[in-house]
Formats: C-alpha cells, structure tokens, sequence
C-alpha cells in the first residue's frame, strides 16, 4: 500500500531559487538560510519520497487571471519550469506520476466530494521549483516524481483555511486507499509573513510566525478556524499563501513529530519559515 512518509512546510520565495541557481548560497547573505534549511535536505535524503505532492500557488504563470481554479491538479507525464520573464529557472522538468494523480483526482471527486480542476498540460512556477530546490539542491533530475497541487491564494475568494485542512484529509484517504507499494510525501508551500505590494510592502510579523509554526506542529485545529481578514492584517497580503501548509497538515497524522524547524527573516522581503514533520508512529 501507498504510505505517508513526511510533511514539509516551506515558504518559495523565488529570490532562493536564483540563490542557487546563480552559485550565491554560500554569500554572506544566503548562507545562514541554507545552513538552517540543510537538516531537512538530509531528512529527505532518508524519506526517499517515491512521489512528492507539492501543492504550491501558480502566480498568474500557467494560469493567467482570466482562470482561476480553485484546486487544480497536474495528471501529465511532465511539467516544465515556467518562463516567469528571466527565462525558465535551469532546473530539471517534473516527471509527473499520472497513475496516483489519476487514482487522487478520483478519490477527491468521487468519495470526497472536492472538485478539483483536472490539468493535463502544465508548466510550474517558482511556487513548486523553490521547494524542490531547497529539498533536493541541484540534482540532475529530481529524485522522485511530483503531483503539482495548486490552489487559489491570489484571487479573492480564496479557499478557506478550514477548506484547505479538509482538503488535507481527504489526500490522505486517497494516499491510504493506493493499493501501489509508494511513498509519498507532501509539501505545503509559501508564506510565511510578507506583502510585496501597496503601503505596507516588506511586512514581516515574526510572532505571527512563530505562533504558526507551533500550531502547526501542536495544535493545527486552531489555526483552521482564522479566517482571511486576520490572515491579510497579520501575515500581509500575500502571507495569505500559509492555507496551503493546512493541506499538508491535514494529510498528516493527528500528533506528529517535529524533525525539523528552521525560521529566517529576511529573505528577500519576506520571511523564510520551514516545518518537517513525521507521523508520531514514524516510517
Ligand atoms: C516573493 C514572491 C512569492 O511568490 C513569495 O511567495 C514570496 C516572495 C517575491 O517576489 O519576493
Ligand atoms: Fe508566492
């Protein structure tokens, strides 16, 4: 059977994936954020994920604002790095893994009742390749096969923070419900505090964050019940991305176990935050 092998929350600011895709992690600037990222990158060196679902926002890349699912899900065989105006990041492209992608989709619709959108033909932003970065460095090919999950954090109305835990869920039924011998892992991607934009642009609220990141380990029931004008007043506009570590949360066991936690402020104009966690019975 299919088995949930670990959590990662991680912000994507794309700042990081130039970092390292211009030989810049070990400036005085990076390097304190990628010695403090390095014990999740060996923790995934020994989860060994066979298939990573990483559920990230699409910024008005593959998706222009002429279409916004809510929940959309990539079921092809590949997915390239986006051109997001500098040229695609030199990263290498996803192998899709269409059969659970597939077995995923129809669990959702079906049993669960979420009516995700259905994508054949994606490329993937810097929402979905930072992590990937910062989990597996610069391999030639990544190390496991990807499921790209993105959800509506950019055009109101966004899904809830409930929603998106109850989303969490039900990924899970599908996971425990695949008769394949694979593990999988899930990341949940963006936040932490930051607003790129208007009057209050380089926002960071680091208590804010540190309350997340607790709750998010002890207590993640809690943080389902904040809805998105607290979320905008205290993480900032585009801190509203944190629903999507929910989806991972909800995935996961009740009790968990903290491997790893890593906070940075700043990077870029934003605040870096950075959860692996174990189901409390282990691999
Ligand atoms: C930036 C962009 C993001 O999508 C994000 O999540 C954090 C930071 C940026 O452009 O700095
Ligand atoms: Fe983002």
């Amino acid at each position: 059977m299919a088995k949930l092998v670990g959590g990662l929350a991680t912000s994507h600011v794309p700042s990081i994936g130039a970092a390292i895709d211009h030989g810049r992690t070990d400036d005085p600037y990076w390097k304190p954020l990628f010695d403090g990222i390095q014990p999740a990158r060996e923790w995934m060196d020994r989860v060994r994920p066979d298939v990573v679902i990483v559920v990230y926002n699409d910024h008005a890349s593959r998706f222009g604002m002429d279409v916004t699912p809510t929940f959309a899900i990539g079921v092809g065989d590949t997915f390239a790095p986006h051109d997001e105006g500098y040229g695609p990041r030199p990263v290498p492209a996803c192998e899709g893994a269409p059969g659970f992608a597939w077995h995923l989709v129809e669990s959702l619709v079906l049993k669960d009742e979420f009516d995700v959108t259905i994508v054949s033909d994606m490329t993937v932003d810097h929402g979905l390749t930072v992590p990937l970065s910062l989990a597996f460095g610069q391999p030639s090919a990544w190390p496991c096969r990807v499921i790209p999950l993105c959800v509506n954090v950019i055009q109101y109305p966004q899904p809830t923070a409930r929603r998106c835990f109850r989303l969490g869920e039900a990924i899970r039924r599908a996971i425990d419900s695949f008769e394949p011998d694979l593990r999988i892992a899930i990341f949940g991607t963006g936040g932490m505090s930051h607003q790129l934009q208007g009057e209050r642009a380089g926002l960071i609220n680091a208590p804010y964050d540190q309350m997340w990141l607790d709750q998010m380990v002890t207590n993640p029931l809690a943080l389902t019940e904040i809805g998105h004008t607290e979320l905008l007043r205290e993480a900032g506009s585009e801190g509203l991305e944190i629903i999507m570590w929910l989806v991972m949360r909800g995935a996961m066991d009740a009790t968990v176990r903290e491997v790893h936690r890593f906070y940075h402020v700043p990077a870029s104009n934003t605040a870096y935050g950075l959860l692996a966690l174990e189901n409390a019975e282990g691999l």
